[in-house]
């Protein structure tokens, strides 16, 4: 594979957020390629500390590499965010950033089996050690579950066409590569000038149910909360409807409850300037918010 590289999308905005400062002590649940987390090490000069976890251990290695010249200020661990928990201890933390979704390097890597252009298996998953990849879920949902994950999850309208035609072809033979699957996605959704692939729907919502990110992120939000001492902050970067739509439901009810554990900082999503959108067009969808724990 070659390497790991992943322009850090509204980073400053994302270390203001965080009130970074030296001597802070901050997580990051998403390490990824490692750029917002070697800000923050830069930023909290001399002595802050950063804890951090990412389930893909190809990340792992590469930005261990890229954070090494800050000696013993990090520890960096293999695991899915909600398992922070096990070794970081609650209410020890001044900011918790989740950077959510996938990273530049596994979309484009085409042996990880995100990319519908590039061939390569349909595979998905952001933990190789996990057994559930894109091709189970092919090749053995129900016809209908299928249509349903496509159109909640990829906001995909011929979710029901494209469902029925996998069906049709996985009949014939299994399928087992990335550009086996977007071919016959393109053979019933033509791209006639479109805007984007007509398989991007359909490849987004398959990547979110390989790696149960809705779940992940319901699951790990309380736990973020809890990570943090009183006055400290969750920032969230997303690129996803979905995602946005938990945290702003998550934030709302803790927020309101008889004995709220934290207020909205910034409850309208911040996003990229144009300055970044011409150096990164990914930020395009990127929307960060704030919480402070009460
Ligand atoms: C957008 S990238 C993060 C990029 C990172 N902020 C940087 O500057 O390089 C998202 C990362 O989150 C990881 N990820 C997604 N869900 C996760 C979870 N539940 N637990 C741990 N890591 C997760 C992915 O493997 C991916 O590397």
């Amino acid at each position: 594979m070659s390497g790991f590289t992943h322009a850090p999308v509204l980073a400053e905005m994302t270390i203001e957020a965080l009130a970074v400062r030296p001597g802070g002590r901050y997580v990051d649940g998403t390490v990824g390629g490692g750029g917002h987390a070697e800000m923050i090490l830069k930023s909290s000069e001399p002595d802050g500390w950063l804890g951090g976890c990412d389930q893909d251990g190809e990340a792992l290695k590469a930005t261990s590499t890229r954070l090494a010249s800050f000696g013993n200020r990090w520890d960096i661990r293999r695991g899915a965010f909600e398992t922070l928990m096990d070794w970081i201890p609650p209410g020890s933390v001044d900011g918790v950033l989740l950077d959510l979704g996938v990273s530049s390097p596994q979309l484009d890597h085409p042996e990880r089996g995100f990319s519908f252009i590039n061939n390569g298996p349909l595979d998905m998953r952001m933990d190789d050690r996990q057994e559930l990849t894109a091709a189970e879920l092919v090749n053995t949902m129900p016809e209908e579950d299928l249509a349903d994950l496509i159109w909640q999850m990829g906001g995909e309208k011929k979710s029901r066409r494209i469902a029925r035609a996998i069906v049709i072809e996985r009949d014939k033979c299994l399928l087992e590569s990335t550009t086996q699957l977007s071919g016959v996605i393109e053979q019933v959704v033509p791209r006639r000038g479109a805007r984007i692939h007509p398989a991007t729907r359909t490849f987004m919502a398959l990547r979110i149910a390989v790696n149960d990110e809705v779940g992940a992120l319901r699951r790990g939000l309380p736990i973020m909360v809890d990570l943090l001492r009183p006055g400290g902050k969750l920032v969230t970067i997303t690129f996803h409807g979905v995602e946005v739509r938990i945290i702003k439901e998550f934030g709302d009810a803790a927020a309101k409850c008889d004995t709220p554990s934290l207020r909205w900082f910034q409850r309208k999503s911040l996003k990229a300037k144009a300055e970044e959108l011409k150096s990164n067009p990914r930020a395009r969808s990127a929307q960060l918010r704030v919480m402070e724990k009460i």
